[in-house]
C-alpha cells in the first residue's frame, strides 16, 4: 500500500533493519553459489559521495565520467588493446543483449553461434528479437566445441560467442579457435567474460597457463566484464567493451543529452559503480588482484580435496574457481540446505550438480560447514 502519510525515520529504519536481518550477507561465508562477493571497503565511501550523479550525461557529470574512461582504459590495458573503448552497464546481462546487437550490426545478419553453456541473457536477446541463436555443442568440460560451431556457419550467420569462464562449471571456451574460424569466414567474436575478465588475467599473472581469450586476438570485437563480479564493486557494475573503430555502428542517440551518444541501454546509469571500481583498482593494484586469486585458488584446492575426501564425486577438476558437486537431486538437496541450514549453492542441471563459487569471501571454515551441512542433507533426505 502506498502510505497516505509517512511515519517517524527511526521506525521505517529499524523496520528495514529487522527485514535486512533476515536475509543472509557475503560476510556469514553462507553465500557460496553466486558470483557476487563482500565489496572493497571504499565503495560506502564512494556511494555516499555520488548518490546524487548520472552518467547518463558525461558533460555535466564531467568528473565521473573521466572515472569512467580511466577505468575502460585500465581494462583496455589487462585484456590487451590500450584504445579500448566501453560503457557501464548494469551487468553481464545488458553487456551480452549488447554484444549480441553488436554481432548483428557489424554483420548486417541477425543470426549469432552461441554455446549450449551460454547465459540466458542471450536467450533474453533472442525473445528482445535482436538476434536469432544457433547453438553450438559442447565437450565433456562445457567448452564449445570449435568443429560444432563451424559446422552451423551460413550465410545468415553474423558472429561467434565465446565463454572466458562459464557460469556451470568456470571453464573457458576456445577463443582462439573462434577467432581462427571467425578469420576463414570473415565473422566477428564477442566474448563474455563477465566472471573471468577480471580473474583470467591474473592467473597468467601467478604463472598458470592460460590461453588467449582477450583483444589480443584480433577478431574479438567485444567483451564483458562485470566489477560487480569479481572487481569489489556493489551490484550494479558491468562492463561492455568493444573496439573504438565499431563505435560509430553501435552507439545509441540520446536526444536530450549534451552527451549525444551512449552506448549502453540504460540511460540514467548510477555515477558511482565506475568510481568505486577506479578506487579498487588503484588501491588493489595488479598485485592486489592477484592476492585474491591466488586465495581463491587455494580455497577451491582445499574444497575439492575435502570434499573427495568426504566421499563426494566432483565431476571435474575446476579450471577456475566453480567448484561442481555431484549430487543426486542437486535443486532438492540446495534447497534443503538453504531451508535448514541457510547455506545457498547453486546448481547446475547440466553435471547433475552442486555448483560452489569461491569468491573472495569464501573460506575454508564455509567450507567446512558446508560440507557438514551437505552430508546432514543427504542423510536426511535419503531417509524421506
Ligand atoms: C558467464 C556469465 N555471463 C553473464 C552473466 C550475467 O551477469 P548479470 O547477472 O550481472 O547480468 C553471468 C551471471 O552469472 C555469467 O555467469
Amino acid at each position: 500500500m502506498f502510505p497516505e502519510i509517512g511515519r517517524p525515520l527511526d521506525a521505517v529504519l529499524s523496520e528495514i533493519l529487522r527485514i535486512r536481518e533476515k536475509d543472509p550477507r557475503t560476510e556469514d561465508g553462507t553465500i557460496l553459489g553466486t558470483m557476487i562477493t563482500t565489496p572493497h571497503p571504499i565503495s560506502l565511501k564512494v556511494v555516499s559521495m555520488y548518490l546524487s550523479s548520472t552518467l547518463s550525461d558525461s558533460i555535466i557529470f564531467e568528473g565521473a565520467a573521466r572515472l569512467e574512461r580511466e577505468v575502460i582504459a585500465a581494462l583496455g590495458d589487462l585484456l590487451n588493446d590500450p584504445n579500448i573503448m566501453g560503457t557501464f552497464t548494469s551487468g553481464g546481462s545488458e553487456a551480452n543483449v549488447l554484444g549480441a546487437y553488436m554481432l548483428r550490426q557489424i554483420s548486417g545478419r541477425k543470426h549469432i553461434i552461441v554455446p549450449e553453456t551460454a547465459h540466458f541473457s542471450f536467450l533474453k536477446a533472442e525473445k528482445l528479437g535482436i538476434v536469432r541463436l544457433k547453438i553450438a555443442e559442447v565437450d565433456d568440460r562445457l567448452k564449445v566445441d570449435p568443429d560444432s560451431v563451424e559446422r552451423l556457419i551460413d550465410d545468415s550467420v553474423g558472429g561467434i560467442v565465446g565463454i572466458a569462464v562459464n557460469t556451470d562449471a568456470g571453464s573457458v571456451d576456445p577463443i582462439y579457435e573462434l577467432n581462427r574460424i571467425a578469420l576463414e569466414h570473415d565473422l566477428h567474436v564477442y566474448v563474455d567474460a563477465a566472471l573471468g575478465g577480471l580473474v583470467l588475467p591474473f592467473m597468467r599473472d601467478l604463472g598458470l597457463r592460460v590461453p588467449s581469450f582477450d583483444f589480443k586476438l584480433e577478431r574479438v570485437l567485444g567483451m564483458c566484464v562485470d566489477p560487480h563480479k569479481f572487481g569489489l564493486t556493489p551490484p550494479p557494475a558491468g562492463t561492455f567493451l568493444f573496439r573504438e573503430n565499431i563505435a560509430d555502428v553501435i552507439y545509441f542517440k540520446a536526444a536530450y543529452y549534451f552527451e549525444e551518444r551512449q552506448y549502453s541501454i540504460v540511460s540514467t546509469r548510477p555515477a558511482w559503480p565506475p568510481v568505486v571500481f577506479w578506487g579498487v583498482i588503484n588501491t588493489l593494484g595488479r598485485k592486489g588482484f592477484r592476492d585474491l586469486v591466488r586465495k581463491c585458488l587455494d580455497v577451491r584446492d582445499y574444497a575439492v580435496r575435502r570434499l573427495e575426501e568426504e566421499g563426494f564425486e566432483v565431476p571435474m577438476m575446476p579450471e577456475t574457481i566453480i567448484v561442481n558437486v555431484r549430487v543426486k537431486s542437486p535443486r532438492k538437496v540446495a534447497t534443503f540446505l538453504r531451508k535448514m541450514f541457510k547455506i545457498s549453492v547453486g546448481v547446475s542441471p547440466r553435471l547433475s550438480s552442486l555448483r560452489i563459487v569461491i569468491m573472495p569471501h569464501v573460506t575454508e571454515r564455509s567450507i567446512e560447514r558446508l560440507i557438514a551441512a551437505l552430508k546432514s542433507s543427504i542423510k536426511e533426505l535419503n531417509n524421506k
